[in-house]
């Protein structure tokens, strides 16, 4: 059967963890969350690092550490720098998530990031893969941490043909640290195949020869290593126009938006927009009508500035951005700001709008 763990049994586990961790002794990358083991720093790292590579990860950990160097000083923090700290990160639920799951940890566990399973995996924004790297790698616990990385790494060494696209398929692998995993290091176990996955067995072109467990990896045997893992394509993301504009008012500031508490990017700040049919359809008019009606606002569209595209898992927004004024006193609150270009430094601003700004200025100059 190809779907099983059978191949397990072809694993001489003891030589298999020796060989892999006495690799990650020698040949780990010096990370900073790899100097000492606090288990909020290992959280913070593997938050940051779900959907965002090593090399941009760091500046971003160390400054967020920096900022806010315990779980006490997170939990007390103000939002809006929480946002700040991760701005041009992306997914920012993670943040969220992470600061509220924080607070939760200052106030019911006394600050300390708790070491069950079953209380750990109830914090906001922890499942499965954070709550194993947690518990391996800050206490010492043998979980699995399964992610994309281990799954491709382990689909490799005991061919698994199970689809990684399918949530389901998780369980399969974890099923197979559960028997893999070193009990004496279970640490440096995981993160030796995550450094695996990164290093040599990457997604297309492997390393193998370079691959310090080759000698135990079922599909270098039948030279089927690029065939792994089977990952299906997901549907294909929704593409959404938008008309965003940079509105100047009479002092020369610029008028800004706090997007919803809830959804994408939520509690991020924007410069105006609104969702348009097609950029080439939508004229001026349209578009100070739209203004007019979604935010009693009246605008005059100057000139379009230029064309950005942001993208999502799960949609596109194609935004055409302007310049305007607004010819009104607008009145602003909690919700809307006027700001010079000095005082925007301290909002948050999804990468696409930091995109804007800079369009702005180039057309200004
Ligand atoms: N990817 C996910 N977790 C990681 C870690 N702890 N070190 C390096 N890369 C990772």
């Amino acid at each position: 059967m190809k779907n099983d763990l059978n191949n397990i049994e072809k694993v001489d586990i003891g030589k298999f963890q020796n060989d892999l961790i006495s690799w990650f002794s020698e040949e780990q990358r010096e990370l900073p969350w790899r100097q000492d083991q606090d288990p909020y720093k290992v959280w913070v790292s593997e938050i940051m690092l779900q959907q965002t590579r090593v090399d941009t990860v760091i500046p971003y950990f160390n400054r967020f550490i920096e900022w806010f160097p315990t779980i006490e000083t997170l939990a007390n923090a103000n939002e809006d720098k929480v946002l700040k700290a991760w701005e041009g990160l992306g997914y920012y639920s993670r943040v969220r998530n992470l600061h509220s799951a924080v607070k939760e940890v200052n106030e019911k566990y006394n600050g300390q990031v708790p070491n069950s399973p079953k209380e750990i995996a109830d914090l906001k924004g922890v499942g499965p893969y954070t709550a194993g790297a947690i518990l391996s790698i800050a206490y010492g616990i043998p979980e699995p941490a399964v992610d994309g990385n281990v799954m491709r790494v382990l689909s490799r060494i005991l061919l698994i043909w199970e689809d990684i696209a399918k949530a389901s398929s998780r369980k399969v692998f974890e099923k197979a640290v559960r028997q893999l995993i070193s009990h004496d290091n279970p640490s440096a176990f995981n993160q030796a195949l995550m450094e695996l996955g990164a290093l040599i067995c990457t997604p297309t072109s492997p390393s193998c020869l370079l691959c310090p467990v080759r000698e135990h990896c079922q599909a270098f045997h039948e030279g089927v290593q690029t065939e792994l893992p089977i990952k299906t394509k997901k549907n294909s993301q929704r593409a959404v126009q938008l008309a965003a504009v940079i509105l100047k008012n009479e002092h020369g500031k610029i008028l800004i938006h706090k997007r919803p508490q809830s959804g994408l990017l939520a509690n991020l700040w924007e410069f105006p927009n609104i969702e348009i049919q097609e950029p080439l359809l939508a004229g001026r008019k349209q578009i100070t009508e739209l203004f007019r009606n979604t935010y009693n606002m009246n605008i005059n569209l100057e000139k379009s500035i230029g064309q950005i595209e942001h993208i999502f898992s799960h949609l596109i927004w194609n935004i055409t951005v302007y310049s305007g004024v607004i010819s009104q006193e607008f009145q602003s609150g909690e919700e809307w700001k006027f700001v010079t270009f000095d005082e925007m430094n301290q909002y948050a601003f999804p990468v696409s709008y930091q995109k804007m700004l800079k369009l702005y200025k180039e057309h200004r100059s």
